[in-house]
């Protein structure tokens, strides 16, 4: 068929000019798409189930094995994640509305600063699909109305993890869903909307993807085709499983321990559904990467593939949840891949989750001293001819717990101030669970030291070097000097902003 002119001459523009903004672009703006599941461990086998992804992100660029989120649970996480900053800064304390989980003070202050918007305005198409904060979309945090600023595509769940019978803030309007796995399954739906997304992507700009997958998260419905695997797993026994924490602070000397066969029954199904939930996003992975080389972005885009925080499934008897102090809930599973990231990597260099948003800006050429990010990039680490930079030697963890005003239901002789308490009325959270630690990961030393807000204000001190699972608080042997050091640097830490969390001492 024979072009006519003024179609020749299109066609010549819209190459010229795809021609010249790659051209432009080739120094800085890359594709980034950005993963985070919901509550997947590291330390307890959570990613052996992702064969696909191992082999398409990490083995095709980068495995970090010191990755940490900076405070264990979904909502301040989360909230760390969009805004590089600890939770002393965006102000994100729990799950609550009354915590600021998706609050309309957040939404008025941190939100107008989440990475996504300095993407946007660098002209990054954006698109969000899946859990975002645990409150988003209630009456009192605005409704499904509310579409935070900076996303383009906006496919956000109401609420926390589901897997069916959810509702969906599609841009902004209400989308019902029940529970047919062709239709509704919510891990599917963000691939194909993700993959829409990228056929009608515009060649002309870069794109920017966060995907937010309700696995492995409670109440773990698995897709049909994985209902039978995995029948003869079983949570690991090695480590801390079922010791008893008896020199660790109040909540940790409450379990029942050893477990009763009730606990490790529901803590085995758990862990069992967890990795069945995993492998549908396994597959999610799988048609990203193949759509990215289909339409040949692949090597010009960045992957990370993160969780928000960690789990356990019978550490120090306790059944199943995050929220400790603990490595098996503050480790993370994170790989990346991308231009410049060499192949089978393993990094150790520590990254945390507010390393996320400084790192993916850097990516994107954004000038960060705007941002005002307590995190710092770790391109560096991962692609050296890129950038210089060194890493951190220690880092803080910081923790609000949760409890409930009145004793939880299914266990009145406890009282109140609890949550989490099952199975079997054993407690995971408290409003004295709060506590913050420095985490020190220098290459010499692996050392972590934990005060509690506490009536007892009670401390734990770990050497992760001769104790890698944490079974010997030995706060009562190390040298005090080492102590006062610990804590002055703590003290720092816990009120530091910005550069100033880089150059604390
Ligand atoms: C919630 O955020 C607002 C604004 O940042 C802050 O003033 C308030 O103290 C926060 N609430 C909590 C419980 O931290
Ligand atoms: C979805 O809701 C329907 C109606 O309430 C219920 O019958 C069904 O069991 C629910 N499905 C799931 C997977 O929870
Ligand atoms: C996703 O797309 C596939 C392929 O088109 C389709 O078979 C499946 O039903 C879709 N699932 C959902 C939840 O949209
Ligand atoms: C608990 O399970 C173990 C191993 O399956 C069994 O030997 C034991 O008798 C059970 N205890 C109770 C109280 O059911
Ligand atoms: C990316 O791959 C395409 C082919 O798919 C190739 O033409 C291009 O040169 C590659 N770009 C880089 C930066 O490697
Ligand atoms: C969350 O934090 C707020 C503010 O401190 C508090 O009022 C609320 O009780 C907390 N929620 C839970 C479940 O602990």
């Amino acid at each position: 068929m024979m072009m006519s002119g003024t179609v020749r001459a299109v066609v010549a523009l819209v190459a010229l000019l795809t021609c010249c903004v790659r051209r432009v672009h080739s120094g800085g703006a890359s594709n980034i798409l950005l993963i985070v599941t919901d509550d997947q461990d590291l330390q307890l086998g959570g990613m052996t189930p992702m064969k696909k992804t191992q082999l398409l992100i990490g083995d095709s660029g980068a495995t970090f094995v010191n990755s940490f989120t900076v405070t264990p649970l979904c909502c301040p996480s989360r909230s760390s994640i969009l805004t590089g900053r600890y939770p002393h800064n965006h102000q994100v304390r729990n799950n609550s509305l009354a915590g600021n989980c998706s609050s309309l003070p957040w939404q008025s202050g941190a939100e107008l600063d989440a990475f996504p918007v300095y993407l946007s305005k660098l002209q990054y198409q954006t698109f969000f699909a899946g859990k975002y904060l645990n409150q988003y979309g209630e009456r009192e945090a605005g409704g499904i109305g509310h579409v935070p600023p900076g996303w383009d595509q906006w496919h956000a769940l109401v609420g926390n993890s589901q897997y069916y019978n959810y509702t969906l803030s599609n841009n902004g309007q209400e989308e019902k869903h029940g529970d047919i796995y062709n239709d509704d399954y919510l891990t599917d739906l963000i691939a194909n909307r993700s993959l829409h997304f990228l056929d009608n992507r515009s060649p002309l700009h870069p794109f920017f993807l966060m995907l937010a997958p309700p696995a492995p998260h409670f109440p773990w419905n698995s897709a049909p085709q994985y209902q039978k695997h995995f029948e003869d797993v079983k949570a690991p026994r090695d480590g801390s499983f079922d010791k008893a924490g008896k020199d660790k602070h109040w909540l940790l000397r409450q379990p029942i321990s050893p477990m009763l066969n009730t606990s490790l029954t529901f803590l085995d199904d758990a862990y069992r559904k967890r990795w069945r939930t995993l492998l549908s996003v396994d597959d999610l992975v799988e048609k990203l990467v193949k759509k990215l080389e289909d339409i040949k972005e692949l090597n010009n885009t960045y992957v990370f593939f993160t969780s928000d925080n960690g789990y356990h499934t019978g550490q120090f008897s306790l059944p199943i949840d995050k929220r400790q102090l603990y490595e098996f809930d503050i480790r993370t599973p994170l790989l990346v891949r991308g231009p410049g990231i060499k192949p089978k990597q393993t990094l150790k260099a520590p990254v945390l989750n507010i390393d996320l948003a400084p790192t993916i800006l850097d990516i994107a050429g954004v000038n960060m001293s705007a941002a005002n990010m307590d995190g710092q990039s770790f391109l560096s680490i991962m692609a050296p001819s890129m950038r210089n930079g060194s890493a951190r030697a220690f880092f803080l963890v910081e923790y609000t717990g949760e409890g409930l005003t009145s004793a939880e239901p299914a266990c009145p002789k406890l009282g109140p101030g609890l949550s989490q308490c099952f199975p079997d009325c054993v407690c995971e959270d408290a409003f004295n669970n709060t506590y913050a630690c420095v985490r020190t990961l220098d290459g010499q030393e692996d050392l972590q030291y934990c005060e509690f807000a506490d009536s007892e204000s009670f401390v734990e001190v770990y050497n992760l070097t001769a104790d890698p699972h944490q079974l010997e608080n030995v706060v009562k042997k190390v040298d005090p000097n080492m102590l006062q050091t610990m804590n002055q640097r703590l003290i720092k830490l816990q009120s530091c902003q910005g550069v100033g969390c880089r150059s604390v001492t």
